[in-house]
């Protein structure tokens, strides 16, 4: 079992409390200190089981969904190789499986993503089930970018393309990001999709949010976008920025790190 940051602080936080519950008890009773020892012992040992416990049953629903999301996609595409690895960096089956349907309800022609890898092999799949749409991938990481080109090409997928667009200073609301540079990518006029999945958190914070500033006026009147690792706390602020920025419905899909699919609302 892995724990999560949030766990460790908590665990943390509950040491603290129960050290200070045991220094003020020995503060005020100090003729019992073995006593308010075991007391606070079997407190913190029987706090960090039902802890513990909370977390196992939470990873185990997490695998639970993503196999079942997986197996539908397994179902559901018409696969001519095996899909890439959805685990680690790469998109959750339950992303995967989110893009899937909303491919295939919505129709999109035009899909841009920002981070490819699995989540494009499954878009161009949908896409080529819908019989017509094309999605352009954009990608900073050279080696990234031509590992998803190859599977891409393996998966014989004709509507799919990976750009490459280093990241760059950006400016964007009086301040100064790393994030992709357009300036020299023909980016699709009307996007009627938009994955924003990169860049990564390490190259700097709330990394995603240039994503609508800059790509608002690209998207169609009725554009979706969907937003990966959407529980993060980052994201969350992102989202919160992008809802002032313009009128959105907020869909969050469960998964281990969260979905969010933003649809305009037209009033
Ligand atoms: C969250 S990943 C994008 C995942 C992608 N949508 C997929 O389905 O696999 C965002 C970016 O992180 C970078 N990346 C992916 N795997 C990585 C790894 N193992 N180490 C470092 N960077 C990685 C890639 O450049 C990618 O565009």
């Amino acid at each position: 079992m892995r724990f999560k940051h949030a766990d460790t602080r908590l665990l943390g936080l509950l040491l603290g409390v129960l050290a200070a519950t045991f220094f003020v008890g020995t503060l005020l009773w100090p003729t019992a200190r073995t006593e308010v020892l075991v007391v606070v012992s079997t407190l913190f040992v029987v706090t960090t089981i039902l802890h513990v416990r909370r977390s196992i049953d939470a990873r185990l629903e997490d695998n639970r969904r993503s196999s079942q999301a997986y197996n539908a996609l397994l179902k559901l595409l018409p696969l001519r190789r095996p899909l890439p690895p959805m685990t680690g960096w790469a998109a959750s089956p339950e992303l995967a499986a989110t893009l899937f349907s909303i491919v295939r309800t919505e129709q999109p022609q035009t899909v841009l993503e920002l981070g490819s890898g699995a989540s494009t092999i499954v878009v161009g799949y949908a896409l080529e089930m819908n019989g017509a749409g094309h999605i352009t991938s954009l990608d900073h990481d050279s080696a990234y970018l031509s590992n998803t080109v190859g599977t891409i090409r393996g998966h014989g997928l004709t509507n799919a393309e990976v750009l490459h667009a280093p990241l760059a200073d950006v400016a964007v609301d009086g301040g100064t990001w790393r994030w992709y540079d357009l300036r020299r990518l023909n980016l699709p006029e009307s996007i009627d999709l938009l994955i924003v999945d990169g860049p990564p958190r390490e190259t700097g914070p709330r990394a995603r949010y240039p994503a609508l500033p800059l790509l608002l006026d690209h998207l169609s009147a009725d554009a979706t976008v969907v937003l990966d690792d959407a529980d993060r706390g980052e994201e969350s602020a992102i989202l919160t920025e992008w809802q002032r920025m313009a009128g959105w419905s907020i869909e969050r899909v469960a998964s281990a790190k969260g979905v969010a699919v933003l649809r305009r609302v037209h009033k």
